[in-house]
């Protein structure tokens, strides 16, 4: 097959999402972002993920692939070891298959494929066929470099020692690390699960990160020795919430909402009055760990919103009232909507990724309860080295009790503490916004990377 030249046509990028909302949410944003820069855009998840996100914004195609499980997702395999391997054997299959479709013609010839770096098997693929390839991160840098250091050998599992030094990062106790270095004996797949992302990484052509270059330089420079072509791209937010340089650009994909009744509730309260509540996508906390958080925000005295997800309002005290004049409680919302509504005055996040982007680019200082994963890891990093939140205590049986959970509120809310976390927060906001903006360091790396297609 003839190959035009590429200037003649507008570059093609796939972009393969993991199917969770904390990593389709910045990989569509990133999409959007791309297709500013005149790249036409497939998005590809799986079956069963495509069904939840039914459609992405247009002129963005959705494309999917299979993990062997396409009625059910993740919940049909009977161990997170069973869906991966599945997952592998039969992603790898369909995205092969995918690939060679838009082959066929060349005018949809795929000029380069972006993967969700927790699948190293599509660069494998990718590589196959020839096509530039580059691997997304979705977690932060420090967590990133812990996991690069585990997988080169420089960390042993099970963790003997108290403190963790590695090359350019804070010291770091094991409560610090991604909880799979902790839960190894328990659960020993989730750790080389991690870690296998950077396995075959060397290999991509390029790597990208959701996050900015002001807030990891150090482990930034660092990487770039090993990897030359290794950019920040982030924040992967819509525009609205951040540069407004387009100001319809609210979508947050698969997480928007026909009518936000959140919104309408926030409307009527004052400034910096509001507390919302809400631990991402998958976290599931104790019956106990509930009770304890429903009791501190009905006992407080700051009004309150609180995502509760429908699979997890079993776990609610008897009797708690979903909607009165001082607390909400839904099972979902816009979350950018809402952090971005002057009523919030802070945020108790589990500290997924996303949300710790989000609500500091939206200047909301934050309490945190870390839950799993890489979680712990940014609940410090908010508190020591970005300093624009507080880790709330927990118990010796890993509870953070109301007593405790009320005094960080009034911290936030009642004392200097608060203004002192908020003028971080939107310190740190000021530097995203630059970033992404355009001739900002994001900004001029996406372009970096697009223009390499063109030559
Ligand atoms: C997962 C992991 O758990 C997390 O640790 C990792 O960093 C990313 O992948 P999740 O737990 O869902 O993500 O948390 P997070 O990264 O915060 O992503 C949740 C997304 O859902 C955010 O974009 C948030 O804005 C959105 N959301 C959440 C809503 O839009 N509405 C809600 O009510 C709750």
């Amino acid at each position: 097959m003839e190959k035009k030249n590429i200037a003649t046509r507008r570059a093609h990028c796939l972009v393969l999402a993991y199917p969770a909302y904390g990593h389709i949410n910045p990989m569509l944003q990133l999409s959007k972002v791309l297709l500013r820069e005149g790249v036409r855009v497939t998005f590809v998840t799986t079956i069963f993920y495509a069904n939840i996100v039914q459609k992405v914004p247009p002129p963005i195609t959705l494309e999917t692939i299979s993990d062997g499980f396409d009625e059910v997702g993740y919940t049909g395999a009977a161990s997170h070891k069973e869906y991966t391997e599945k997952f592998c054997e039969v992603g790898s299959l369909t995205f092969a298959e995918l690939l060679e479709k838009h082959g066929r013609s060349e005018d949809d010839r795929v000029d380069c494929v972006i993967y969700d770096s927790f699948f190293p098997w599509a660069l494998d693929v990718a590589k196959r066929f020839e096509i530039v390839s580059a691997a997304y991160l979705t977690q932060n840098m420090t967590v990133n470099s812990i996991y690069y250091h585990a997988q080169m050998g420089k960390l042993q599992v099970p963790l003997k020692q108290d403190e963790i030094s590695l090359p350019t990062l804070p010291k770091l106790q094991p409560q610090d690390l991604p909880t799979f270095f902790l839960t190894y004996e328990k659960q020993p797949f989730l750790l080389p699960f991690l870690l296998d992302q950077f396995s075959n990484i060397n290999k991509a052509d390029w790597i990208l990160c959701n996050t900015l270059y002001d807030m990891d330089k150090e482990i930034v420079d660092g990487f770039k020795e090993i990897w030359p072509k290794f950019r920040c791209i982030g924040p992967n937010i819509p525009s609205f919430f951040l540069d407004e340089q387009y100001e319809d650009d609210q979508d947050y994909g698969v997480t928007e909402l026909k009518r936000d009744e959140c919104i309408e509730w926030l409307d009527d309260k004052p400034k910096d009055s509001v507390v919302y509540v809400s631990f991402g996508s998958i976290a599931s906390f104790e019956k106990e760990q509930m009770e304890e958080i429903a009791c501190c925000l009905k006992e407080c005295s700051h009004y309150f919103l609180w995502v509760v997800r429908k699979s997890e309002e079993a776990n609610l005290p008897k009797g708690f009232e979903k909607k009165t004049e001082k607390g909400f409680v839904v099972t979902w919302c816009s979350q950018l909507k809402v952090l971005a509504h002057e009523a919030i005055g802070c945020f108790v996040t589990h500290c997924g990724w996303n949300s710790t982007l989000e609500t500091l680019c939206l200047g909301v200082p934050t309490i945190a309860i870390p839950f799993w994963s890489d979680q712990s890891t940014n609940a410090k990093l908010m508190e020591d080295v970005w300093k624009m939140g507080i880790r709330a205590p927990f118990d010796e049986k890993k509870v953070v009790r109301r007593e405790a959970l009320k005094h960080c509120i009034r911290e936030i809310m009642e004392n200097e503490k608060g203004n002192e976390l908020k003028n971080n927060a939107n310190q740190w906001r000021t530097l995203a916004v630059k970033a992404v903006k355009s001739g900002g360091s994001s900004h001029k790396s996406i372009l970096e990377f697009v223009n390499s297609f063109f030559h």
